[in-house]
């Protein structure tokens, strides 16, 4: 048996759509896997009962068939589907390390990420790797279709869930077909800067390259709520705000010392909207760790 615990993710970051990506502190799941004949799946805690325990469904049974690894596994879900935290990459993540352990199947964390991206394609109907890859590696990632970098880093965030669930195949759908060169000009700008600021750990920095005008705004639509959080999140000191890989989940980068203030800002903002909020004061994580 093996027992892993894999982090929370922030995808995109605005300016890195389908290419940058964050381990948060926590949220976390905790995946656990025995060998057996053929796979099966049972799922408790945070949003259970929205998550097929089919393995045909279900991304950590795409992981256990790519590794050739049947096991009956176990996901006991801190991080909440639909939320925009990457809560089946985490999932897929953990299977993955687990039963690249147990089986022994000597595949790096890298090696690794293909096939739990693999896993997300089973929910989102494309196979991106912009959460897998930091719920696999930690810190910040950057994950092109070639190879994935990443880098430890410390740079405070909020996370805040409204709760209406946003499904990721339906946030792909308001994604633009094409961009201006004015647009790609200005995005390349300020993914640019938001690298240079995670390499140095500097959120000032990492929040004036975290937004684009390209996806975020059409997104934005989807969550009630969204341009009011963000205006209170800056107004109690993030230095960026934007949404947390499809969403509805939001993610602001701020000082260590304004993330109380900068949660309960956003908090009361969606809740003036009447949606019920929860926030989660972190930084930027580990990747999955065997227990
Ligand atoms: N890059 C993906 C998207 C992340 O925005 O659709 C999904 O969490």
């Amino acid at each position: 048996m093996r027992t892993v615990r894999a982090p929370a993710t922030s995808a995109n970051l605005g300016s890195g759509f389908d290419t940058f990506g964050v381990a948060l502190g926590r949220p976390a799941d905790i995946v656990r896997v025995e060998r057996a004949n053929r796979t099966t799946i049972e799922v408790t805690g945070a949003g259970a009962q929205y998550i097929p325990e089919d393995p045909e469904r279900n991304t950590v049974g795409a992981v256990a068939e790519a590794l050739d690894a049947p096991a009956h596994i176990r996901i006991d879900k801190g991080v909440r589907p639909a939320s925009g935290l990457g809560s089946s990459a985490a999932s897929a993540a953990g299977a993955a390390v687990a039963l690249n352990d147990l089986y022994d199947r000597g595949l790096s964390r890298e090696e690794l990420v293909p096939i739990a991206a693999e896993g997300e394609a089973v929910v989102a109907g494309t196979p991106h790797a912009d959460n897998v890859a930091p719920a696999l590696l930690g810190g910040f990632t950057v994950a092109t279709a070639e190879r994935v970098h990443s880098v430890a880093t410390s740079v405070p965030l909020v996370v805040c869930l409204p709760e209406e669930p946003i499904s990721t195949r339906d946030a792909r759908q308001v994604v633009p077909d094409d961009v201006s060169i004015e647009e790609m000009v200005e995005t390349v700008g300020r993914a640019a800067t938001l690298t240079v600021g995670m390499c140095r750990s500097e959120p000032e920095l990492v929040g004036s390259g975290m937004d684009d005008s390209v996806v975020t705004p059409r997104r934005a639509q989807l969550i009630t709520g969204y341009d009011d959080a963000v205006a209170a999140a800056e107004e109690a000191g993030a230095y960026g705000v934007t949404v947390s890989g499809s969403g509805p989940g939001v993610v602001a980068v701020c000082g260590a010392d304004d993330r109380r203030s900068v949660a309960s800002a956003m908090v009361g903002a969606f809740e003036e909207h009447g949606a019920d909020a929860r926030a989660y004061r972190t930084d930027v994580g580990r990747g999955a760790e065997l227990l």
